[in-house]
C-alpha cells in the first residue's frame, strides 16, 4: 500500500513537472555540424520545447555570458572543446546540475565532477597519412612527429586553433612545458608549409602531396568522404587514418559538450534536453551524421567508424585541457608555431 502511494506521488510529481517545464530554452552554440538541427528538431518534437540557437565562437559566447551576468537568455553553452566549457565554469558562468542519467551514461573523464558541463559526442585528434608515402610503422605518435624524419612533411592548421591548443594542452600535461616546447620546435620545422587553413585544407594538401602527414579531427575525414563534391569525396577515400600512442597513453580526443547556464531560469527544461542528447535515438546519430563517436558506451558506431577500428584514448580529464589552455598558448608562441 505504502509503495502504491510513493507511485501515485512520484507520478503526480513528474506531471507536475512536466507541466511547468518552459516551452522553450535558449542554446549559445559554438558547433557548426548540420546534425545538430536534425536533432533538435526531434528533442522539439517529443518534448514540445523550443530550441533557440544563438551561434558564435566559444569565447565570444563566453565573453556574451559574462556580459549578460544574470539577464541572459541562455540556459545552456555548448562547444566542441572541452576546454572552453571548463574556462566557463572557471568564470562562474555554469551551474552543477545533478541528473543520475547524465552520470550513468557519460563516463566520468567526459564530464566536470560537479555537473557543471557534459560530453555528449566525442572527437580524436588523428593523423591522416598519404598511403603511398608512408610506410607501415613509419608513423608512432605525436612525440615521433619531431623526428628529422618528417622534415617538410607535415601540415597542420594554426595555433590560435583550440584543437590545437588542447592537444599541446594533453602533451604539457604528459611532459611538461619545457619539453612541449622542444617538440612544438621540432614540429614547426618539419611542416611543409607555415600552419594555415581547415583540417579539411590539411587532408587536401596531403592528398594533393603537398605533404604526407596531416594532424586532424576524425570527423573531418569523413565529411570529406560524404561530401557532395566528388573532388572531396576521392581525397577522403583515399586518405590514411592512424591512431598515435597506441602503445603509450593512447590518442588524444575531446568532446562536444553542454552546461546549463548559471543564469537558466529554464534548468529542468535544459536538463531535459542534456539527457536527450544522451538518448539512445541521438547517441546514434552522431557517427551516422556528424562522423563523431558517441559518448555513450555500447552505442553504435558507423560503418566508416568501425573500420578505422578500436582505439586506446588517453584518459587525461578533460577538465585539464581547459586549465592548461594558457600555457598551451605561451608553448605555441614560443615555439614559433604561428
Ligand atoms: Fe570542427
Amino acid at each position: 500500500m505504502k509503495k502504491k502511494i510513493t507511485l501515485l506521488v512520484s507520478a503526480a510529481l513528474f506531471c507536475l513537472s512536466t507541466f511547468t517545464l518552459a516551452d522553450e530554452i535558449t542554446l549559445y552554440s559554438h558547433r557548426h555540424y548540420e546534425y545538430d538541427k536534425v536533432l533538435f528538431k526531434k528533442f522539439s518534437d517529443e518534448t514540445g520545447i523550443k530550441v533557440n540557437v544563438v551561434k558564435a565562437g566559444a569565447d565570444e559566447l563566453i565573453e556574451r555570458l559574462k556580459a549578460e551576468g544574470d539577464n541572459s537568455e541562455a540556459d545552456l553553452l555548448m562547444t566542441v572543446d572541452a576546454g572552453r566549457l571548463q574556462r566557463a565554469k572557471a568564470a562562474g558562468l555554469l551551474q552543477p546540475v545533478e541528473s543520475k542519467l547524465l552520470s550513468e551514461r557519460i563516463p566520468a573523464a567526459y564530464r566536470d565532477s560537479e555537473g557543471s558541463w557534459f560530453g555528449v559526442s566525442m572527437r580524436a585528434r588523428i593523423l591522416a597519412y598519404a598511403k603511398d608515402r608512408v610506410e607501415l610503422g613509419e608513423l608512432k605518435s605525436y612525440e615521433d612527429l619531431a623526428d628529422p624524419k618528417w622534415r617538410g612533411r607535415i601540415v597542420v592548421r594554426s595555433s590560435s586553433n583550440i584543437y590545437n591548443q588542447s592537444l599541446m594542452a594533453s602533451i604539457i600535461a604528459e611532459h611538461g612545458v619545457d619539453d612541449a616546447r622542444v617538440w612544438a620546435q621540432a614540429v614547426r620545422k618539419n611542416m611543409a608549409r607555415p600552419p594555415q587553413g581547415s583540417d579539411r585544407d590539411q587532408i587536401r594538401a596531403v592528398a594533393a602531396g603537398l605533404a604526407d602527414v596531416a594532424i586532424v579531427n576524425t570527423y573531418y575525414v569523413g565529411l570529406l568522404i560524404n561530401s557532395s563534391e566528388p573532388k572531396d569525396q576521392t581525397v577522403g577515400k583515399g586518405t590514411g587514418i592512424f591512431f598515435p600512442n597506441q602503445s603509450d597513453r593512447g590518442t588524444h580526443v575531446n568532446v562536444s559538450g553542454v552546461g546549463v547556464t548559471k543564469a537558466s531560469k529554464n534548468s529542468e527544461a535544459a536538463i531535459r534536453f542534456i539527457e536527450f542528447l544522451v538518448s539512445d535515438e541521438a547517441q546514434a546519430g552522431f557517427p551516422q551524421v556528424s562522423h563523431e563517436y558517441p559518448i555513450v558506451e555500447g552505442a553504435p558506431w558507423s560503418g566508416l567508424l568501425d573500420s578505422w577500428g578500436e582505439f586506446k584514448t588517453d584518459s587525461l580529464e578533460l577538465g585539464r585541457l581547459g586549465e592548461l589552455n594558457a600555457a598551451a598558448v605561451t608553448v605555441f608562441n614560443e615555439a614559433g608555431w604561428e
